[in-house]
This record gives C-alpha cells, structure tokens and sequence, in this order.
C-alpha cells in the first residue's frame, strides 16, 4: 500500500487518502463525525507555548520521532514511570525531551470538547506537523486514527538510533521500520530544529580514534569551537550548541552545515559516506523546495507507524 501511493501523483494521491485509509486503518476524516474542529485548538495550544517557550517547536518534532520509533506512534513516550516500571521519558536518551506539558494542555482542551475520542498518539503527531509549519517548515494533512499504547519501558529506547551510529546501523535502524535510505537522509533534516548537549557529539571532539583526536570529517575552526563548548573536563551540564545556525527556522540549513563538515552527530556525517545518501544532501542543500516535498512525504510514513490500543484520558497514565 506504501509503495503504491508513492507512485502515484498528488491529486490522485488525495482522492485516494479520502477514499480509503493509509497505514493501519490511519484516515485524514477519522474524527469527522466524532470530533470537530479539535485540529486548531491543538494548533492554537502549540502556538501560545511557542510564543512562551521558543525551543518547544523542537521539543515536539523530537519527541514525535521517539514515540514513533518504539512500539509505534502510539503516545508510549508521553507515559510516565510507575511504581517499578521505569518508562521511556525516563530512559537513558532522554535530554531534551521536555515540553511534555504542551501535550498535557492540548489534551486537555481537546477532552473537553469531545471527552476519550482524540489519542494522546494523535495530538502528538498533529503537534509535531504544527511544530514544524510555526517554524516556517511546510505543512500537510496528517492522517488519524492512531491507538495509545499501554506499555512503556526505559530499556527500549536502546531500539533509539545513536547519535554515534555509522550509515550501515542507521539503516537497519530505519529498515526495521520499512523506512528506506531517502527516509533517513530526509528526516534527518528533523536536526534543523533545535540543540543537542555535549555528550551528544562528544565521540567527535575528544579521543575520536587512534588516530584522530578530532574527528577528521569536521571542519577545523568549527571543531575548535564545539571543543572550547564541550572542553574534555568540567562541561558544564547544560552545554552543547544548536543543531544548525537557524536552531528555530525549520528549513534546508541542516543539510548545508551537513555538506560543509559542520553537522554535530557521527549520524549526521555518516550521511555523507555513501554516495546515494550525499548526493540526496547535495539536492536537499541547494532546494528548499525539495527537501520540504520530501519531508512531508517521510513524516507521513513516519507517523504511520501504529501499535496502540486505546484512547488515553490522561497522556501520562494508562487508562
Ligand atoms: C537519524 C537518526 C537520529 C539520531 C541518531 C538522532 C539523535 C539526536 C540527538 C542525539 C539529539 C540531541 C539530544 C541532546 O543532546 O539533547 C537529537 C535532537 C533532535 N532530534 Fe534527532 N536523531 C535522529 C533522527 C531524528 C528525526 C527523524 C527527527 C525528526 C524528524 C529528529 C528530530 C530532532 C530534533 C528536533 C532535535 C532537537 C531537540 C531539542 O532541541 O529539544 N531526529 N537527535
Ligand atoms: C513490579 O511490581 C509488580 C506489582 O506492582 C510486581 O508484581 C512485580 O513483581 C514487580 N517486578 C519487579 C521486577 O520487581
Ligand atoms: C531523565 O531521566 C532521569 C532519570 O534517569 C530523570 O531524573 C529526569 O527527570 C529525566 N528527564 C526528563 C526531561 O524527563
Ligand atoms: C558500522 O558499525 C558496525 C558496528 O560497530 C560495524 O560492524 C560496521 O562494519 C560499521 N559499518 C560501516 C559502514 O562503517
């Protein structure tokens, strides 16, 4: 089904979306006769926590990507710990997962429209699409009908892809999600959004190999910068740097750092180590236009990972 809509034109692709339904029963009119309207109050509550908070835009998108990534789109990420289960938000790759609340908000303005209709799944992935169109990103119609899981574990996020991860690990990361190569090198453009922490690129900047101390791929004088951030001893906790020059922009500059051996990740320069994956940066560096279509297209494939079973009342809490 996938592959088919891919290789069909957008017109016919959204006659078909109207018609019939994408992923696991996922359709753009799940909620037409049950819940009216609730997209704009989800987007309305990103917009006013935007305006209080610039770095939740980048929150959102993050946390859409790790919710997806284990056991499916199905709100697992916004689960919190209880008693001896230790959850996902909890787990080893949490920092900067934060900007929970703005879930919890737009939960509850949606409940109180139509009470246990819309998942906690759902709000999640129309917040992200929101964060990324109030980041001057493109927008699309995100289809529904994603179910809340009951389960969340801090060990799986071990099935997170690593920020140190080699082109051959990402892609199995991907595959195993019936995500291809130009799923990977395009939602990697996710990281124009944002800020990663020293301990994220750390590998690169301080005993890279036996060789190298610095990783070679990284451009010297930007290099030395990250290294005067993330010295060897005594970073400071919150220290690290923005994910690409415009870290509030949704837009093309990530893959422009990418090409100029000025991305932050070893998963971001591993991009550029094969020449199907380089050449899509190539392409997404010089056209906006054309990262943006692809983005889109990758989200919907993204997003259209299901695993859920219920509609959750409160997103922190298993009904
Ligand atoms: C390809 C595999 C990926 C890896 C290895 C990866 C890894 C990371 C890491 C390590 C951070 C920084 C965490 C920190 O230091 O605070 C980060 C941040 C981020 N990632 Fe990814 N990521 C990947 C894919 C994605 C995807 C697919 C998206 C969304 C489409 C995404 C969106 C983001 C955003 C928006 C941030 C910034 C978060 C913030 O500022 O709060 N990433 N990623
Ligand atoms: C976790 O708690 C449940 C009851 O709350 C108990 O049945 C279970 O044995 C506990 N598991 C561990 C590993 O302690
Ligand atoms: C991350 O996990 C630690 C425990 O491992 C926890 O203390 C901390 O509050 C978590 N951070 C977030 C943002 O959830
Ligand atoms: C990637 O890393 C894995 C595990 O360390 C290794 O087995 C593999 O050969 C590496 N692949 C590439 C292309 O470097």
């Amino acid at each position: 089904m996938g592959a088919m809509i891919q290789m069909l034109s957008t017109p016919f692709l959204f006659l078909l979306l109207s018609l019939w339904s994408l992923g696991d029963g996922l359709s753009l009119n799940y909620y037409d006769n049950t819940c009216q309207g609730f997209e704009s109050t989800i987007t309305d509550v990103v917009k006013k926590t935007t305006k209080n908070d610039k770095t939740v835009p980048a929150a959102l998108l993050r946390m859409h990507f790790h919710d997806c990534f284990i056991r499916g789109c199905d709100g697992s990420v916004l689960l919190n710990s209880v008693g001896n289960n230790t959850a996902e938000k909890d787990g080893p790759p949490n920092i900067s997962l934060h900007a929970f609340y703005v879930i919890d908000k737009a939960k509850q303005a949606v409940e109180a429209m139509c009470p246990g209709v819309v998942s906690c799944a759902d709000i999640l992935a129309l917040a992200a699409r929101d964060a990324v169109v109030i980041s001057g990103g493109p927008t699309w119609d995100v289809p529904k009908g994603r179910k809340d899981g009951r389960v969340s574990k801090a060990i799986e996020t071990r099935q997170l892809p690593a920020p140190t991860f080699n082109i051959s690990q990402l892609q199995q990361s991907f595959s195993q999600r019936g995500l291809s190569m130009a799923d990977l090198v395009t939602l990697s453009g996710g990281h124009s959004l944002g800020f990663a922490h020293c301990s994220s690129f750390r590998n690169r900047i301080h005993s890279f190999n036996t060789n190298n101390d610095i990783d070679p791929s990284l451009a010297p004088a930007f290099a030395a910068n990250l290294r005067s951030i993330c010295p060897l001893k005594n970073t400071a906790k919150n220290a690290g740097s923005s994910m690409d020059p415009s870290p509030t922009t949704f837009d093309n500059n990530y893959f422009k750092v990418v090409l100029q051996g000025k991305s932050l990740f070893s998963s971001d320069e591993a991009l550029m180590t094969t020449s199907g994956t380089k050449g899509l940066v190539s392409q997404f560096a010089s056209s906006k236009g054309a990262f943006n279509k692809a983005f889109v297209k990758s989200m919907i494939k993204m997003s259209s990972l299901t695993g859920g079973q219920e509609v959750r009342l409160d997103c922190r809490k298993v009904n």
